[in-house]
């Protein structure tokens, strides 16, 4: 029998799970799943202001347009089990970084990474776009789409286990 090997995770967070880290779930399943890659893909928030509730209106509206479903994603805090379950945790600012880090048990700090560390470019924010206007919706999801290509090129050039 073969053992059959657990499928590589990614965790995307952000402060209140309803805009930037939705937006990089729904994102980076569209392109994962064109790409034939079979992750387990969730998202969460660093705090609670909004469990339970669907995401911001204003990153569906941007998000559908540009053809990325945000179906059955529902805002969920970081929680403790995160820091094993998911091999990679990808923080959109350097607030939810820190936070994370502070968080995380020791040994798994290795998880946690910036997202943007996947985009060109030395930008490490996905600025929060949840005070302004459309156009930081629509810069949210162009600085994810390219940190989502990148990412998916880092896993397709790591070496298969076994
Ligand atoms: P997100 O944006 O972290 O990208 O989900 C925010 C959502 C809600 C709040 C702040 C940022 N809030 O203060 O309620």
């Amino acid at each position: 029998m073969f053992k059959s090997k657990k499928k590589t995770s990614v965790l995307f967070v952000c402060l209140g799970n309803i805009c930037r880290s939705p937006t990089a779930e729904a994102v980076f399943r569209h392109k994962a799943k064109a790409a034939g890659l079979d992750l387990k893909i969730d998202s969460a928030g660093t705090h609670g202001y909004h469990i339970g509730k669907q995401p911001d209106g204003r990153s569906v509206s941007v998000g559908v347009q540009r053809g990325y479903s945000f179906k059955g994603i529902k805002c969920r805090r970081v929680e403790d089990k995160d820091f094993t379950d998911f091999d990679y945790i990808m923080a959109m600012d350097t607030s939810n970084y820190e936070n994370l880090m502070k968080v995380s048990p020791e040994e798994e700090l290795h998880r946690i990474h910036y997202f943007l560390d996947f985009a060109p470019g030395d930008e490490k924010e996905v600025p929060d776009p949840y005070y302004g206007g459309k156009q930081g919706f629509e810069l949210v999801l162009d600085l994810i789409e390219q940190a989502s290509d990148g990412f998916i090129r880092h896993l397709k050039q790591q070496k298969p286990a076994g």
